[in-house]
Formats: C-alpha cells, sequence, structure tokens
C-alpha cells in the first residue's frame, strides 16, 4: 500500500477510504468499536492498521491512561489526510457515475450534473456538509448486536440531548464527551486542549458506583431513558471534578440559585467520563417531527433555496410583536434570510412548554413576509450561562449553516442570584461574543431592548429614542406578562398576537383555575396531618378541582412501604411524594402533601418538579422540638431519647428549617381549624383560589 496505491482492488481501496475516514473522526476510539464501525473483525482491523502505517497513512501513539494501560491514538499523517481526499473524490464520482446511470436508465435522458471536479461554484463553507459522528446504517445494525455485551450507561435527559448534538455535528468540533484535557481547558479558558474556541463543558457525568466498575479503555453502550441504544463511548478519561471551580468558572459563581450550579450539585453524577463516541441512531422524537433538523439538513435546506446569508434567532419564550420587530430588522441590516431557531430542549424551570410555544411560533410565522423565513426546533439542554451560553449559542447556530446570530438583551440570563441581584450584566454576551465573533466565523447582531412607542404606534429600540421625554414608551416584562396571564387581565394588541395571547390563556389558564400543590412541612406531631386533613375538606366543601392528600403516614403505607429512615430512603420518600404531587397539579388537580421533609435541598427539587406545571405552596409548620416532644402522640419521640428508634427527626437527624417558606404557621394555642384557616387566606391571596 502506497499513498496513492493503485494496486488496490475497487473493495480494498473502499476499506480504505472507511478506515482512514473513521479514524478521522474517532481518532481516539478503542480497536473495536472501530473495528463494529467498518464492520470487520478485529484480526481484520490489526492487518488494515498495520498496512496504514507501513504506507505512511497514519501515525499511532500510545500513552499511558490514569490506570497505567496502555491507550492508542491513530491520526492521518499529512499523506494520509491527502489520501483520503483522493479516496473521497474517487468514491463520489464513482457514486456520481451510478447516479448518471440509473437516471439515464430511468429517464432516457443524461442527468445534467457536472463532475465535480468541473463545479464551477465551490460550495459556500457554511453551506457545505458538516462531519457527524454516526455510523452507516449497516455498521449501526451490527454494532447494535455487539453492544449488547457492553455496560450501560441510561442517559439522563440532558445527557440526551447533548448526546444528539454531539453526532449530529451540532457540537462540531466535539467528537465525544469532554476528556479532561479539554474540560480543564474549557473551564478554565473557553477552549479545548487543542486551542480551538469552546465555552460549554459537556460531560457524561455518572454516580461512583458505576464509574468503579468500568476500567479505563473500555467501550460502554449509551441508552435513552427506554434502554434503546443511541451511541458506543470508549472511556479515555474518568476523573472526579472541581464542580465548584466549574461553577465560578463556567457560570460565574458557586450559587445554588443559578439552575445550572443547583443541576451541578444536585443532580450531575459525581464522575465525569470522557472518550470519543460512534453515533449509531438519533434520539427518537415523536413531537414536530418535521420541524427538526439536524445541521446537514439545514445546510442543504438552505443550499435549495439559494440562502447564502442566514441570521439565526435563538429563544426559549413565545414570540410576540417586540421580537417579530426585532427578528424582522435583523435580517434586513444583515440583508439575510431569518431562521427562527427556538430550543426545545431544556430551557429555564418554568418556562411555558415547548408544545405552546411551537403553535405560538407557527402562528408567528405566518407574519414575515414570504419565503424570508423558517422555522426549525433545536433539541439543546439550555445553560442559562449568559455570555459563555452566547458564544456557545452562535458556536451551534454557525454548524447549522448560518452566518449571523442575533444577541439581544441579558442573552440566556438565569435571573437573580441568591442575594437578590442579576448574575450578569445585561449586555454583558454581546462583549463576549463580540470579542470572539471572528474566531467564531459568525457575526453577531446585537440588539438593545426594544419598546413601544406609543405616539408612533411602533416598536423601536431604546437606545435609538431621541426624544425620550416626548413620548409614551410602553413595555411589559415576562414577569408582568405571567401576572396578567395568571390572573386572567388584559394583554394589549401592541404587545402580542391575538393568535398566540389565545395559546397561551389555553395552556395557562387564570390561577384559580389552574393545579396547585400545598406542601406541609414540620417535625413529627408537629400537626401537619391535622391542617392537611382540615384543608383538604374545606377545599372540597368548595370545589371545583379535585383533592388528593399524600400524607407521610399514608405514604409510607402505600408508594414507599419498603423504605425506612436514612436519608438516601427519605430522599427517595420524598421525590416520590414530589412526583405524584406534580402529575397531580399539572393535571388541574390539588396536591395536599404532609410529610416530615426535612432536607432543604430535597424540598427545593420538589419545589422545582412541582413549579413547572403551577404553584407550590411551601407551609411551615412550625411547632418546636418541646411541644412535639411534649405531645408525643404516638410515643415515638421517647422511644428515640432511649436510643430505641435510630435517626429520628430532631433528635438523632436533621431538620433543616424552611428559610422561605410561603407560610410559617404556629400550632402552640392555636387551634386546627384556624391554621387550616391560614392556610387557605395565603391560597385566596396568591389567588389560587376565588376570595
Ligand atoms: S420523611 O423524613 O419525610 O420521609 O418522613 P415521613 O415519611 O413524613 O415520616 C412519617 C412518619 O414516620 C414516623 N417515624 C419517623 N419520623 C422521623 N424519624 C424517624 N426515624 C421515624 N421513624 C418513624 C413519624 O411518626 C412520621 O409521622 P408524622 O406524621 O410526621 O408524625
Amino acid at each position: 500500500m502506497t499513498a496513492a496505491n493503485s494496486n488496490l482492488t475497487p473493495d480494498e481501496e473502499d476499506l480504505l477510504f472507511r478506515l482512514l475516514r473513521q479514524l478521522d473522526l474517532a481518532p481516539e476510539a478503542s480497536q473495536r468499536a472501530t473495528a463494529s464501525a467498518l464492520g470487520i473483525s478485529l484480526g481484520g482491523l490489526n492487518t488494515q492498521l498495520r498496512a496504514a502505517a507501513d504506507a505512511g497513512l497514519i501515525a499511532i501513539s500510545d500513552r499511558p491512561g490514569p490506570d497505567k494501560r496502555q491507550r492508542y491514538t491513530y491520526t492521518l499523517t499529512r499523506a494520509g489526510a491527502s489520501e483520503k481526499r483522493r479516496l473521497t473524490d474517487q468514491f463520489l464520482s464513482r457514486k456520481l457515475a451510478e447516479y448518471n446511470a440509473l437516471y439515464a436508465e430511468l429517464t432516457g435522458t443524461a442527468s445534467g450534473l457536472p463532475p465535480i471536479k468541473h463545479r464551477t461554484h465551490p460550495m459556500q463553507n457554511n453551506l457545505a456538509p458538516i462531519p457527524e459522528l454516526y455510523v452507516s446504517y449497516d455498521s449501526a445494525q451490527k454494532l447494535k448486536i455487539d453492544a449488547g455485551e457492553l455496560k450501560s450507561h441510561d442517559l439522563t435527559p440532558r445527557q440526551i440531548c447533548d448526546l444528539e448534538l454531539l453526532m449530529n455535528g451540532g457540537f462540531n468540533p466535539l467528537k465525544g464527551f469532554l476528556t479532561e484535557d479539554d474540560y480543564n481547558g474549557v473551564v478554565e479558558n473557553m477552549r479545548l486542549a487543542d486551542g480551538s474556541l469552546w465555552p460549554m463543558p459537556i460531560n457524561l457525568d455518572v454516580s461512583e458506583e458505576f464509574a468503579e466498575t468500568l476500567e479505563v479503555g473500555e467501550d460502554i453502550a449509551l441508552r435513552d431513558q427506554e434502554g434503546v441504544i443511541l451511541a458506543t463511548m470508549t472511556v479515555t478519561d474518568r476523573w472526579t471534578p472541581n464542580k465548584a471551580r466549574e461553577a465560578e468558572m463556567v457560570f460565574g459563581a458557586d450559587d445554588d440559585a443559578h439552575p445550572a450550579v443547583n443541576y451541578l450539585h444536585n443532580q450531575a453524577g459525581s464522575i465525569y467520563l470522557g472518550g470519543p463516541v460512534t453515533g449509531i441512531q438519533q434520539p427518537v422524537h415523536y413531537d414536530f417531527r418535521a420541524r427538526r433538523d439536524t445541521p446537514n439538513e439545514l445546510r442543504a435546506y438552505f443550499r435549495k433555496l439559494g440562502w447564502r446569508k442566514v441570521v439565526a434567532f435563538q429563544t426559549r419564550n413565545p414570540l410576540h410583536r417586540a421580537h417579530q420587530e426585532l427578528t424582522f430588522r435583523a435580517a434586513r441590516e444583515a440583508q439575510a434570510n431569518l431562521l427562527i431557531h427556538p430550543v426545545v430542549g431544556m430551557t429555564k424551570p418554568g418556562d411555558v412548554d415547548h408544545f405552546t410555544r411551537v403553535r405560538c411560533y407557527e402562528a408567528v410565522l405566518d407574519k414575515y413576509p414570504a419565503s424570508t423565513t423558517a422555522m426549525s426546533l433545536l433539541n439543546l439542554a439550555m445553560r442559562m450561562a449568559g455570555p459563555r451560553e452566547a458564544v456557545w449559542h452562535g458556536l451551534i447556530r454557525k454548524n447549522h449553516g448560518c452566518t449571523h446570530f442575533i444577541v439581544g438583551r441579558d442573552h440566556a440570563g438565569p435571573g437573580k442570584n441568591s442575594a437578590g441581584e442579576d448574575f450578569y450584566g445585561p449586555y454583558d454576551a454581546q462583549e463576549l461574543f463580540r470579542t470572539h465573533q471572528e474566531e467564531m466565523g459568525i457575526e453577531m447582531v446585537d440588539f438593545k431592548h426594544m419598546v413601544w412607542v406609543s405616539e408612533r404606534a411602533q416598536y423601536e429600540a431604546i437606545d435609538e429614542i431621541e426624544d425620550k421625554d416626548d413620548v409614551t414608551i410602553l413595555n411589559i416584562s415576562g414577569t408582568e406578562l405571567r401576572r396578567r396571564l395568571a390572573e386572567g387581565l388584559e394583554i394589549p394588541e401592541w404587545f402580542s398576537f391575538p393568535e398566540v395571547v389565545k395559546e397561551l390563556r389555553r395552556t395557562k389558564p387564570p390561577r384559580s383555575k389552574q393545579g396547585f400543590t400545598v406542601f406541609l412541612t414540620g417535625l413529627s406531631g408537629s400537626g401537619k396531618s391535622t391542617i392537611a386533613n382540615a384543608l383538604m375538606v374545606k377545599l372540597m366543601e368548595m370545589g371545583g378541582r379535585p383533592v388528593t392528600l399524600l400524607d407521610g403516614d399514608i405514604v409510607r403505607k402505600n408508594l414507599s412501604s419498603e423504605l425506612g429512615f436514612s436519608k438516601e430512603h427519605r430522599d427517595l420518600n420524598i421525590r416520590r411524594i414530589g412526583y405524584v404531587a406534580s402529575e397531580i397539579t399539572k393535571n388541574g388537580g390539588i396536591a395536599i402533601c404532609a410529610p416530615i421533609a426535612p432536607y432543604a435541598t430535597t424540598r427545593r427539587a420538589v419545589r422545582e418538579d412541582v413549579e413547572a406545571f403551577g404553584a407550590f405552596v411551601e407551609v411551615h409548620v412550625a411547632t418546636s422540638l418541646e411541644e412535639c416532644e411534649r405531645r408525643d402522640r404516638k410515643g415515638l419521640y421517647k422511644l428515640a431519647r432511649e436510643g430505641k428508634i435510630k435517626e429520628f427527626t430532631g433528635i438523632s437527624d436533621p431538620y433543616d428549617v424552611p428559610v422561605s417558606p410561603e407560610l410559617s404557621v404556629e400550632t402552640e394555642n392555636v387551634d386546627v381549624d384556624n391554621c387550616a384557616h391560614q392556610v387557605l387566606l395565603k391560597l385566596e391571596n396568591m389567588g389560587l383560589i376565588a376570595g
């Protein structure tokens, strides 16, 4: 075999072509994964590798992994890269000849497609196909069977989003989950180990128990939540990250009020795995299939329509008139076509669900001049990382074939920190983007805040209004919009489109018609169950919504009968209650929960689960330990003091007193009826029940 060898048979050339392509795609993959991807045996692969190395097409380097086992990396030499190009051309020419022959056979005429090397218009960079990590259909079938022997990791919803964009090229140049060197570079200075710009850690976080079962160098199967295999990964790196450092550097503060920091500390596994991914199939989506496009599908679409410049608009909110105006202006400014590119993977907890949003977007699409604008859904898991997120979004849009990207005020902002201040300045994202846009290869269209100028009946950028003192400037914030929807108040025509408002009202009826959860927490014997029972009866008397009581004792008999009182079991118990309560809330019912729920982090997780669908009203039944012990209705405190019951809340296990519950009720010297009434008043005050 030589660099441009003519002694090879077409089959041998084909195999060499696929080998070079695969090594280029996943240079650090295990031999097993590479052999599988090529559909050949390990022995066959070794023969091929040796021949390619002897011919000077690839360089093989080995380096000891953290466990001192040897790992191999295969890189194409200059000759290898040029051979790959030659074989690619040859492959495409052969396919073109086959196409021409088929065309002639079917139509009786010539296809008219000129041979590749005679094409006069080279493809624009942003429109040419981008590398994906998928293997061919045949290899995928084989890999699926072989993967039966591998250890499996069931991906979390966030990891599924990440994996999809890794495999389809949305996260190009990443070839898998970050290795330790790449991770450190990304956290510290937004760069991969090879110097490429990449602002967001994309990690495969797993539990310590799972990580301990693995050897570095081993392949694992990555499966969705139903167990369907999506990819394999060669684990080249395994490490314990410094999460506090990651939070500081990537999100700007180690503060749990930031949704991604909260996720990092309270949901992500404690060990990270890194290594190249071999894609088998894309995650299945049953919703809005026709609206979802891979980077290559969008690039092909732009090519087909002749869209040479495309400005992308990222959003996680419904579009109102201000957005329509802003996007339309951006397209005009950049003399480009417009791509509305909303995120439908994971957004900020509490956002309008994507089903509703997509129906709203479809209504707004009609408001743009015909054939100027397209809409495509992006299955991204957002991190709400402000400036870094803006750069990340830009790179993702570039991969999707866009040439421009809109960055407005407070791009991907996470809200307030625990001191009540904004995490980032309103235009920090624009600044960081501007610093890197040349290197990124996608241009920013920056926008200031758009407001309605009554006298001129139009939207204008706030910084461009020269006669500010002489005109009436109107604006409705996101919080104000939510309030108006919740209370069934008017939403003016100048703010949104009637179709959008109708859709939002359909999904978000006024609060007095929505489901909600009352979560009573307090020590054993504090009076939670008694108040909960009284409250339930009063709500049932009012009628209108079904009421379900999830009392601590009842849940432990039915849902959690196998659980004890260790931290792990209590957490599981409360998460189950939270899950049921969130389902009840989602479906318009009232859930009254009355467990001890001693740990603040678990209560917070339940709050998040419920708040995705409706209000969460935390009520602290604040009876003191002395009083509970004095009452000792079940005789448990006595047994706990004698050491006969272990891990008893308040005696030998902690109770985190709620810091900012919606309501705190005292039960000493107050009758139950009065306590339940206080809760009802709170519900009325929050608009959850009619006055
Ligand atoms: S938790 O922590 O929220 O899972 O507890 P919960 O399910 O609400 O507890 C229900 C009742 O179990 C009794 N019990 C104990 N409580 C605390 N610690 C220990 N070790 C324990 N062992 C049994 C206790 O009476 C709880 O009932 P309530 O209604 O709160 O008095």
